[in-house]
């Protein structure tokens, strides 16, 4: 594997809503860790992605039958482990004895799902983050609260951004601490984004990119509000989400696009 631009000194100074908001260059975000390269969502992944030099990093947070907060994108643990069925049916015994990694490759064998804390603790200092709350199919109640407190005994409050497609969610997190940078989370052209992200209490909105337009950055600026897109992994959309001034761009290949902003000279 070709090596990343490197790990950068210190964190991203100013966290979400001084540091990247509305400041020039878009952030690089290691969407489920440098998940092109490592097994996504695992340990190993975000540690990759801060050696490759991403300053920010997203991970999914979902909730198991005895209610611990564990990093895992889909509803089931089928297609990342080697077990089955529904995190949330699953005990965190059970969870945590399965195995995350072989699925990507042999020679990540014995890789764990990680707890929340776990996530939070190996970023706290070095990069932001991006917390989606994931709800589906049998919501979690009180997970947002959970999550708030997670972030907050981390002690990195100003570096996380806590989102979900649940915009439900989101108002109750800011409801809870609102402190903490909320996104909504949407794959659409809302007629009213802005009013949308006020609905929620939210202070960014996060898109995908392929609803991605001057329009809605525009109608974000005009609110203050912040603008993060995903899952951008080529050239071309990276060089579309840079041309619209958006803050904050996930990608499953952080390498490419630390390269790509490096070369461009937009680095922030
Ligand atoms: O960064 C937001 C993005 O992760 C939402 O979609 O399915 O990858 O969790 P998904
Ligand atoms: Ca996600």
């Amino acid at each position: 594997m070709s090596e990343g631009v490197g790990p950068r000194a210190g964190r991203h100074a100013g966290g979400w809503g001084h540091g990247v908001f509305g400041r020039a260059g878009a952030l690089v975000v290691a969407h489920r860790g440098a998940s092109r390269y490592a097994p996504e969502n695992t340990l190993t992944a975000f540690r990759l992605a801060l050696d490759q030099g991403a300053r920010a990093v997203e991970c999914d947070v979902r909730r198991t039958r005895d209610e611990r907060l564990v990093v895992i994108h889909d509803a089931t643990v089928d297609r990342t482990t080697d077990g089955s069925g529904l995190v949330s049916a699953l005990p965190l015994e059970t969870v945590r004895s399965l195995d995350a990694g072989r699925w990507f490759g042999a020679e990540y064998g014995g890789e764990r799902v990680p707890l929340l804390e776990e996530v939070l603790s190996l970023v706290r200092g070095r990069a932001l983050i991006q917390v989606e709350i994931k709800k589906d199919p049998i919501p979690a109640a009180g997970i947002e609260s959970q999550v708030v407190s997670a972030v907050g005994a981390c002690g990195i409050e100003g570096d996380a951004l806590v989102m979900s497609f649940d915009h439900q969610s989101i108002r109750i997190v800011r409801s809870l601490r609102s402190d903490i940078t909320t996104g909504i989370l949407y794959a659409a052209r809302l007629v009213d984004p802005v009013a949308a992200a006020r609905a929620a209490g939210a202070t960014a909105l996060c898109l995908e990119w392929t609803y991605l337009d001057r329009e809605v950055v525009a109608q974000a600026r005009g609110a203050r509000l912040g603008v993060c897109v995903w899952t951008v992994d080529h050239e071309a959309a990276f060089k579309r989400c840079q041309e619209l001034g958006v803050d904050a761009v996930a990608s499953n290949d952080p390498l490419l696009l630390l390269r790509l902003a490096a070369e461009g000279g937009d680095d922030p």
